[in-house]
C-alpha cells in the first residue's frame, strides 16, 4: 500500500515506529515522474525495507524567469505510478508546509562546486538544492538516499554534504535511464515541440562520440582535449542546439590535470534546444 502524507508531522509519526526494525530509503524528486525516477524507487527498494519518495516542486532552486510556474505538476498520475513501483510513503507537502519563511534565511552552500558547470548559468540554483534535500533528510532520516547520475553535479554536491554535515546516509547513484532513441528521460522533455524532440536525441550521440576519441586516446594533452571539446560544440550548435556547457572534468569534477595512465572521466553538457534546456553526461574511462 503507498499512503500520502502531506505533513511534516504526520509522515514522522507514521515513519516513527518502523525505525526499530526496518530501514528507511528515500527517493527525492519533483514529480512529473517517468521512468528515470521509477528505476530509483526500484533500486531504493533492493536497499532498504521502506521506500520514501517525496515530491516538492522545490521553489527556492528556481531563479527569477526560469520556468517555477509552468513545471509540470501531476501529483495523480505520479501516486498511480508509485503505487504499481509500490513505494511505500509519499511526501507531498504544500511550499508553506517545507518553507514556514518564504525565501528561508536559513542557508546550506555547498561552495565552489555549485558555480561550475550548471552553476555558472544557475548561480543559486544548487543553493535551493541544498536546503531542500537537508530538510528532507532531517524530516525523513533515511538510511539510503537515491539520487540519479542523470543530475551529475547534483549528486556530487550531495555527496559532500552528506560528508560535510555528518549525515549518517547511505547515498546511491542510480544509471541514467533514456528513450529508445538515446534522449536521456526527462520532465522538461515535455518542452520540445515534435521537431525538437526528433533532433533532440543527437546530443547523447555528440557526447558518444566525444567519449569513443578519448577512449581511442585522442586527448593526450590539455590542448588536444580543448580542440576536441570544442569541435564537440561546434557539431551540436551546427544541429541547432544552443550548448550552454560541454566539459570534461574527472568524475570528482575537479580539472583534469592528468593525461597519462588510466583515467575516470566525466563529459559533461548542458544545451538549449527551444524552450528546453537538456542535461546529459557519460562517465569514460580512458
Ligand atoms: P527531479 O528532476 O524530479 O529528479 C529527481 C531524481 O530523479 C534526481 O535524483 C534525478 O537525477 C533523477 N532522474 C531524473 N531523470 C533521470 C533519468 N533519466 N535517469 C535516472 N535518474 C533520473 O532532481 C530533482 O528533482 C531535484 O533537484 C531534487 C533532488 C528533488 C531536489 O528538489
Amino acid at each position: 500500500m503507498t499512503i500520502t502524507h502531506n505533513s511534516i508531522k504526520s509522515l514522522r509519526e507514521a515513519l516513527k515506529p518502523l525505525r526499530a526494525h526496518k530501514t528507511i530509503a528515500l527517493v527525492p524528486t519533483m514529480g512529473n515522474l517517468h521512468q528515470g525516477h521509477i528505476s530509483l524507487v526500484k533500486l531504493a527498494k533492493q536497499h532498504a525495507d521502506i521506500v520514501v519518495v517525496s515530491i516538492f516542486v522545490n521553489p527556492t532552486q528556481f531563479g527569477v524567469g526560469e520556468d517555477l510556474d509552468s513545471y509540470p505538476r501531476t501529483l495523480e498520475a505520479d501516486t498511480q505510478k508509485l503505487k504499481e513501483a509500490e513505494a511505500d510513503y509519499i511526501f507531498a507537502p504544500t511550499v508553506e508546509e517545507m518553507y514556514p519563511v518564504m525565501p528561508p534565511p536559513t542557508q546550506v552552500l555547498a561552495g565552489n562546486i555549485s558555480q561550475m558547470l550548471c552553476g555558472k548559468s544557475r548561480p543559486t540554483h544548487f543553493d535551493g538544492v541544498g536546503i531542500v534535500v537537508t530538510k528532507l533528510f532531517n524530516i525523513v532520516q533515511p538510511d539510503v538516499a537515491v539520487f540519479g547520475k542523470k543530475d551529475y553535479q547534483q549528486l556530487a554536491i550531495i555527496k559532500q554534504l552528506v560528508r560535510d554535515l555528518s549525515f549518517d546516509i547511505q547515498l546511491i547513484g542510480g544509471s541514467i535511464v533514456r528513450a529508445e532513441d538515446g534522449l536521456a528521460l526527462s520532465s522538461r522533455n515535455q518542452y520540445l515541440t515534435q521537431e525538437e524532440r526528433a533532433k533532440a536525441p543527437e546530443l547523447h550521440k555528440a557526447v558518444q562520440d566525444l567519449a569513443l576519441k578519448l577512449q581511442n586516446g585522442q586527448a593526450s594533452c590539455d590542448s588536444d582535449l580543448e580542440s576536441l571539446i570544442e569541435q564537440s560544440i561546434a557539431a551540436i550548435n551546427a544541429k541547432g542546439f544552443k550548448v550552454d556547457y560541454l566539459e570534461v572534468k574527472n568524475q570528482d569534477l575537479t580539472p583534469i590535470t592528468e593525461f597519462a595512465g588510466k583515467q575516470s572521466w566525466l563529459i559533461a553538457v548542458a544545451a538549449w534546444l527551444g524552450k528546453a534546456r537538456l542535461l546529459d553526461n557519460q562517465e569514460v574511462d580512458v
